[in-house]
């Protein structure tokens, strides 16, 4: 409070009265009390005086010819520029002032003549200090406004940026899990080049006997089956690598297998599986289809995965993660759970908050599930809960809709 009297007393205040024996009387006593006073003789000057230099207070005369105070008031409170100036009308004591007028065009307070010295002081203090916090509290508005616009637009960068880091992580699980029929393919087919360079030189030199040809012609059928076979792995590997990616960088809706759709995302996470012996099954209903955003789907059903491989098993060992699917009519439900260490009661109600991790040492940004909440919140228009008992394991249990309008997603 000292400090706004302290402001206060530096404020500027615009005196407005028609007698110049009251504006002098008043620009006195302001004065002396260390404010800076404008003293004006009309509502025209007045006016002007306002828009040029908008005062933090206002002292209105109401009767004035030409304009009066009511008329001075109204032309303010129109003005963005002035209209939060605080404005304490003057009225001499033997008027009837229209007080409910003066209120409802947007005075703060009103004085009478002849006036009471310490009365026009105690009642400029309080306006201006209010004013004063008004204006602080209009600041601290902005402020927090403009902190929300920044988190929101920090939000949005986020799911971009877990969108990217999940595609890079696409790409590598592609490239690893393409090596191994392309390998394989490739060991057959120069095994199949070398014995035919055996075979053609037998035959160059007229030394083809019956025994070598079924030989020969034994090792060229299963190499040629074992290059088709991989070939065809290849080939399968890449069409749901090539979906599940344009799903993930498009995030378009369309029409999908549920169950089908989740193994396809899980091929993708083989390699990090394969270093962990954990198996991840897919169950339930073959036949749910959803018409919604599948590639919003697979980053939730990724980011559960990677968190039951980074935290529920911290001292090793195979777990089962599951998934399941199951319909209640216009509802899909996608069960996900792992038998870990599971999560203690006082973090479960966290663990959507963005930044809480229980693994700040090992990178963890504590985002993964704030990503997932917003995802299917806002994305899939559902809702997403855990369920977890220490020893036991977690479960998660997404309520989606069968099939969502576009127009409500993000
Ligand atoms: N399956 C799980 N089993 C045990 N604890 C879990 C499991 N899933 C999540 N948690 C807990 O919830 C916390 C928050 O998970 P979240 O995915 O948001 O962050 P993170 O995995 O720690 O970091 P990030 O995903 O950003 O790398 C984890 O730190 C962990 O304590
Ligand atoms: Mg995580």
């Amino acid at each position: 409070m000292s400090n706004d009297v302290k402001n206060a007393t530096t404020a500027n205040i615009l005196v407005v009265d028609d007698t110049a024996a009251n504006l002098h009387l008043l620009v006195k006593l302001l004065t002396n009390r260390g404010y800076k006073v404008r003293p004006v003789p009309n509502g025209h000057l007045a006016l002007s005086g306002a828009r040029g230099l908008p005062p933090d207070l206002i002292l209105l005369d109401i009767m004035m010819p030409e304009m009066d105070g009511y008329e001075v008031c109204r032309k303010l409170k129109a003005n963005p520029d002035t209209r939060d100036i605080p404005i304490i009308f003057i009225s001499a004591i033997h008027e009837v002032i229209d007080k409910v007028k003066a209120f409802s065009l947007g005075g703060v307070d009103y004085i009478t003549k002849p006036f009471e010295a310490k009365e026009v002081l105690a009642r400029v203090e309080t306006h201006l200090a209010l004013r004063n916090m008004q204006k602080k509290l209009q600041e601290k508005n902005e402020l927090l406004e403009k902190t929300l616009q920044d988190l929101k637009t920090t939000q949005s960068q986020l799911i971009e940026a877990e969108k990217m880091a999940s595609l890079g992580s696409l790409v590598a699980g592609v490239a690893h899990e393409i090596n191994t029929p392309v390998g394989n393919g490739l060991i057959a087919a120069s095994t199949l080049a070398n014995e035919t360079k055996f075979f053609a030189a037998d035959f160059e030199v007229g030394k083809l006997k019956r025994s070598s040809l079924k030989a020969y012609l034994d090792k060229a059928g299963h190499c040629s089956e074992l290059i088709l076979r991989n070939l065809h792995r290849a080939g399968e590997l890449v069409v749901s690598f090539k979906q599940v990616a344009v799903d993930q960088s498009s995030l378009e809706k369309r029409v999908f297998q549920v169950k089908e759709y989740l193994e396809k995302t899980i091929l993708s996470l083989e390699p990090q599986l394969k270093q962990t012996e954990h198996s991840l099954t897919v169950g339930g209903d073959e036949t749910l289809m959803m018409d919604s955003y599948p590639g919003a789907l697979s980053q939730v059903a990724t980011n559960l995965v990677m968190n039951s491989i980074a935290h529920a098993y911290p001292s090793g060992g195979g777990g089962h993660l599951q998934f399941r699917v199951s319909r209640q009519s216009d509802r899909a439900t996608i069960e996900y759970n792992d038998d870990g260490c599971g999560i203690p009661e006082k973090n479960l109600g966290k663990i959507f908050d963005p930044f809480f991790t229980t693994a700040r040492s090992q990178g963890g940004s504590g985002l993964g599930l704030h990503i997932v909440y917003n995802l299917v919140s806002q994305k899939l228009q559902g809702q997403i809960r855990c369920e977890s008992e220490v020893g036991l394991g977690t479960k998660f249990i997404l309520d989606l809709p069968i099939s969502i309008s576009s127009g409500g997603a993000r």
